[in-house]
């Protein structure tokens, strides 16, 4: 292997990116956060009927011992290449979103995903991200307003956004990137508008080298997500929206492996005014807290 200084995100590897992701989320959560926080008849009730699923699914099919083997094999390496976080993201946070953020008014949210690091560098309402001087991509201008239901302006409204590279991949999860590479914290103006000049992101394969890319190479499957922004909007007495911008033509808007298109969510865009790039304008509505 080559040292850190030549050490570029070509070499990344599932194992690094996995560990990093599970690292990630034992500081957000603390060591060991969880399962005390749930009552017992909670844990009882979600156990017993996630294991009688399981137990259905080997009657129905007749699982054999070498399925069983070959079971417990992978759920063992996906420990080991710290891809839990990945895994979950990928296969269950959908629902999971669906149902959290059931009913509200506001503007779609999507799942999180693993590569989210909290406290990116402030950045004025009018801001490039953080990026390489060679950083390729399409230049891509994301501006709008934050409002809230019912249509006041939220001034200072926080637009955090985050995103993969044109190669798909993310600061801090793959070596070689300078830390907060197309990340920001984005503070919008007194009327909650927002300009952000970024790159359009490519479309995003999950790593393929681990675990879960076993998974998905033994089961026939792709591992793709369609290309897209992260955003984490919020303001001081209003509940948090965190979700995800599609792009208009990619073909795996129709097949994300993670499930977390959704048509609200759906980019318009256009040449740039500027004449280089594109630009879009996405709108965020906040539910008050
Ligand atoms: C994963 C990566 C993403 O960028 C994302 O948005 C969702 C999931 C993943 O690799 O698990
Ligand atoms: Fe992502």
């Amino acid at each position: 292997m080559t040292d850190q200084n030549t050490t570029d995100e070509s070499q990344a590897r599932a194992a690094d990116s996995g560990a990093g992701a599970t690292a990630a989320f034992q500081s957000k959560t603390g060591q060991g956060a969880g399962l005390e926080d749930v009552t017992p008849e909670r844990v009882s009730t979600l156990a017993t009927e996630v294991l009688a699923a399981v137990h259905d699914t080997i009657r129905r099919h007749k699982v054999t011992y070498a399925e069983y083997d070959a079971l417990k094999a992978w759920l063992i390496s996906v420990g080991e290449d710290g891809e839990w976080p990945l895994f979950l993201d990928v296969w269950v946070e959908h629902v999971v979103e669906e149902v959290a953020n059931e009913g509200r008014e506001c503007t779609k949210g999507s799942i999180e995903g693993p590569y989210y690091v909290p406290d990116a560098p402030a950045l004025p309402a009018d801001a490039k991200l953080p990026m390489r001087e060679d950083e390729s991509g399409t230049p891509l201008l994301f501006q709008g307003q934050v409002t809230r239901v019912g249509g006041d302006v939220v001034a200072g409204a926080k637009v955090e956004i985050w995103q993969a590279d044109a190669l798909g991949f993310y600061s801090q999860y793959a070596p070689g990137i300078p830390e907060w590479n197309l990340r920001g914290t984005v503070i919008a103006d007194d009327e909650g508008r927002y300009r952000i000049h970024t790159l359009q992101p490519a479309p995003y394969q999950i790593p393929t080298d681990g675990s879960c890319g076993k998974l998905i190479a033994a089961a026939g499957w792709h591992a793709w997500r369609p290309a897209h922004l992260h955003l984490k909007v919020s303001a001081p007495d209003h509940r948090l929206i965190t979700t995800q911008l599609y792009f208009p033509g990619d073909p795996h808007n129709e097949d994300d492996i993670a499930s977390a298109v959704k048509p609200e969510l759906m980019l318009d865009i256009e040449p740039a005014e500027s004449g280089e790039g594109e630009q879009t304008t996405y709108n965020f509505v906040l539910d008050p807290a």
